[in-house]
């Protein structure tokens, strides 16, 4: 009986071998782009199907397919964006053989690689990888010596106008001048590919040791300004002053975190015993390398669906009647992201702000007291002493605050938005306490997906675990501003902190500090709030990441789920088998074209390819659910399953995928649904 049933599977599934050997090319389709270039023209935010306006010869293009229908989806699961690096040598200590000699090594060390989630949906927390993945395109070249004299002269200049301080045995010099010198030979360069530029500065030792300061004013007692060597511009460059320093910042006694001091780290790499040419080209090729892993290819913090409207609901939890609000001025807040151009498409972003008395907020004070914790420390003084301190738990306090957010919402006074808006709550509990109290024991703002929590008390400064220019790192625990910045990035926009990388070779995150020091919003060693092309480019590529990510695990599903019904047999039965065929390949190729746009950091230009694509997702998914009902009622062929999963229906495989399917669609159809 069973051996039977088998025979008769296989002889459909020859059926549709048979039937599936469809010969053609897949060569560009000529015209198409012409049409697609159009369409952004006359409806940019594609908000209506351009298939049927597609000429009768373009389709025809493309109804061909070359593969066997089951390896449809391979195409999509090999979408690469191609990253442009270009590497400059400044200074003449670089003989000519560089380029090529880093060129080599670096091509020894990349692989190509998968953009990482470091905290994915909760429903697939194992799993880190999206299905699009990098490749790195590399262009080193030597700059040229005028550039290399101006830079020499000016940092001679600015070494003899610069006095010492006793505080530290680096002179601090600021990094205004030779940036400006960068950035113009930046913008004199760039072709307009949206690559990146890293400029590896060498001009030699000076009469003094040096480094860069990034803010006004030297280090205090109470106020640690912290020296680096690096610059990350508002546009696509970045520069390394291999001469100066060496600078140190990192934990301070023990801890996770790369330091980056000593000799074998490669931002010391001039400064140690002398090298041989080659080992020092190594050096900085694994500088660079680590460059285009944490600043250009970054880890996504949390995957970002796309929304049309964003919403920050700041809540000031206060305790006294008088409200203080320095440290925590909401219109500084909200400048630096709406000046920063982090918004796709016709996004809007709006700032509300509420506040409650702690004492009318039962909520309030149960979280806090849910969150209390506390760890101790052993010092000596005459004998050993345990110092107990205190520290509030952020998960608890999350717990606590998503299960009574409705609670919450009440008496704060918070009226529910709009169901297409994305809204980021960010609790600031200001309570009338007088030690210091953190959320797990170092941050001033911990960002969830779903929130964003922060808190400060009457105290004001507190000593960190964290050292730079060999002093311990102070926090200034009223001022909230730059941590509010760091965690909303977190949250609305899945920008991970510089410090934080997804390895998929450890199965962990990684922390290194390297690039924490000058123009980032993130970690105790900066204390600029202004974010840098690596968090600008990265709160728009991570959504669309994101959308390209959804679309093809749909995409996949709906072929997945086509083949449970029998394939293009019964599409083909249906006379839906062209059209299908049409749709995949406009997806496909609008896919692509995304990517490629992705990859010249063209945001709007891929959003409008992945909008546009969503119609035709959306129309393959009708054709598979229309040919799945018509295969219910006349299914003969596979009276039984097919394929060896056994007293599985087929017909309930293909309905729960198309179920998931539906599921997806939701999210990505959500803004075209508005419009009914
Ligand atoms: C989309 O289609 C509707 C109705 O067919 C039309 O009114 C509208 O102008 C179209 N929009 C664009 C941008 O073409
Ligand atoms: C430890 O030293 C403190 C003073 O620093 C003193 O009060 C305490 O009694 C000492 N404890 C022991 C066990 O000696
Ligand atoms: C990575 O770690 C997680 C939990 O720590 C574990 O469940 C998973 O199996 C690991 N993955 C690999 C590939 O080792
Ligand atoms: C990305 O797609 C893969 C496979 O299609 C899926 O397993 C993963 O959960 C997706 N990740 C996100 C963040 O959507």
């Amino acid at each position: 009986m069973t051996h039977h049933r088998i025979n008769g599977g296989s002889a459909c599934i020859f059926l549709l071998l048979l039937l599936l050997t469809t010969t053609t090319t897949s060569t560009p389709i000529p015209g198409l782009d012409t049409f697609l270039t159009n369409q952004f023209r006359l409806d940019p935010k594609a908000s209506n199907d351009s298939f049927g306006s597609l000429s009768s010869s373009l389709k025809r293009s493309l109804s061909s397919s070359s593969h066997h229908f089951s390896s449809l989806s391979q195409s999509l699961l090999s979408l690469s964006v191609s990253v442009s690096l270009h590497v400059r040598f400044v200074g003449d200590s670089f003989p000519s053989s560089t380029a090529s000699t880093f060129s080599s090594f670096i091509s020894a060390a990349v692989t190509n690689d998968n953009f990482h989630v470091i905290s994915p949906p909760s429903d697939s927390s194992t799993d880190h990888h999206l299905t699009i993945s990098h490749s790195l395109h590399l262009d080193p070249s030597l700059s040229p010596p005028s550039l290399s004299s101006r830079l020499d002269e000016t940092l001679k200049s600015l070494i003899s106008v610069t006095t010492s301080s006793l505080r530290s045995n680096l002179l601090s010099i600021p990094y205004t001048q030779i940036d400006e010198i960068v950035r113009k030979e930046y913008e004199k360069e760039k072709h307009g590919d949206g690559g990146v530029y890293i400029y590896l500065i060498s001009l030699g030792p000076q009469s003094k040791r040096y480094a860069y300061s990034y803010s006004d004013g030297d280090s205090s007692a109470g106020f640690t300004k912290c020296l680096g060597s690096i610059w990350t511009g508002k546009e696509r460059y970045l520069w390394i002053d291999l001469s100066a320093g060496p600078v140190d910042y990192g934990p301070a006694l023990s801890g996770d975190g790369v330091l980056p001091r000593g000799e074998f780290h490669p931002l010391a790499a001039f400064h140690g015993s002398p090298r041989s040419e080659k080992a020092l080209l190594a050096d900085l090729a694994s500088l660079v390398y680590n460059a285009y892993q944490v600043l250009i290819v970054p880890s996504l913090r949390v995957p970002v669906y796309f929304e049309d409207s964003l919403i920050v609901q700041l809540i000031h939890i206060h305790g006294s009647e008088h409200k203080d609000s320095s440290g925590l001025d909401w219109e500084f807040v909200k400048r630096t992201f709406m000046e920063e151009g982090l918004l796709l498409g016709e996004q809007k972003l709006r700032f509300k702000s509420f506040s409650v008395n702690y004492r009318e907020c039962p909520i309030c004070s149960f979280a806090v007291s849910r969150g209390m914790n506390s760890y101790t420390s052993r010092f000596l003084f005459d004998n050993y002493t345990l110092i107990v301190s205190e520290y509030l738990d952020s998960k608890h306090m999350h717990r606590t605050l998503t299960e009574s957010g409705e609670e919450l919402r009440r008496v704060v006074g918070i009226h529910e938005e709009d169901e297409f808006a994305r809204v980021l709550p960010v609790y600031v509990f200001d309570l009338d306490i007088n030690t210091p109290l953190l959320l797990d024991r170092y941050h001033q703002s911990v960002a969830f997906k779903d929130m964003v929590i922060a808190v400060r008390t009457r105290g004001t400064q507190t000593v960190s675990d964290y050292t730079c220019n060999g002093r311990h790192v102070f926090v200034h625990t009223r001022d909230l501003e730059r941590p509010l910045v760091g965690s909303i990035l977190q949250s609305m926009w899945g920008v991970s902190s510089t410090h934080l990388t997804w390895s998929p070779r450890h199965n962990s995150t990684l922390v290194d500090y390297t690039w924490s020091v000058g123009q980032t919003p993130f970690g105790p060693f900066s204390d600029l709030s202004s974010l840098s092309f690596v968090q600008k480019d990265a709160a728009k590529r991570n959504v669309i990441l994101t959308l390209l990510n959804t679309t093809i695990t749909s995409a996949v599903d709906i072929i997945d789920s086509a083949v449970a019904y029998g394939g293009d047999v019964n599409l083909l039965k249906q006379n839906r088998h062209s059209e299908f065929m049409q749709r995949w390949n406009l997806l496909k190729y609008k896919l692509e074209k995304s990517v490629s746009a992705l990859s010249h950091n063209d945001f709007e230009m891929a959003l409008f390819y992945m909008r546009s694509s969503s119609h035709d997702l959306y129309s393959m998914h009708s054709v598979v659910y229309l040919a799945s009902q018509e295969v219910e009622a006349s299914l003969n062929c596979f009276k039984d399953p097919p394929f060896p999963w056994g007293t599985v229906s087929v017909s309930g495989v293909g309905l729960m995928a198309l179920v998931y399917v539906y599921s997806k669609r939701d999210r990505l159809f959500r803004s075209k649904r508005k419009q009914f």
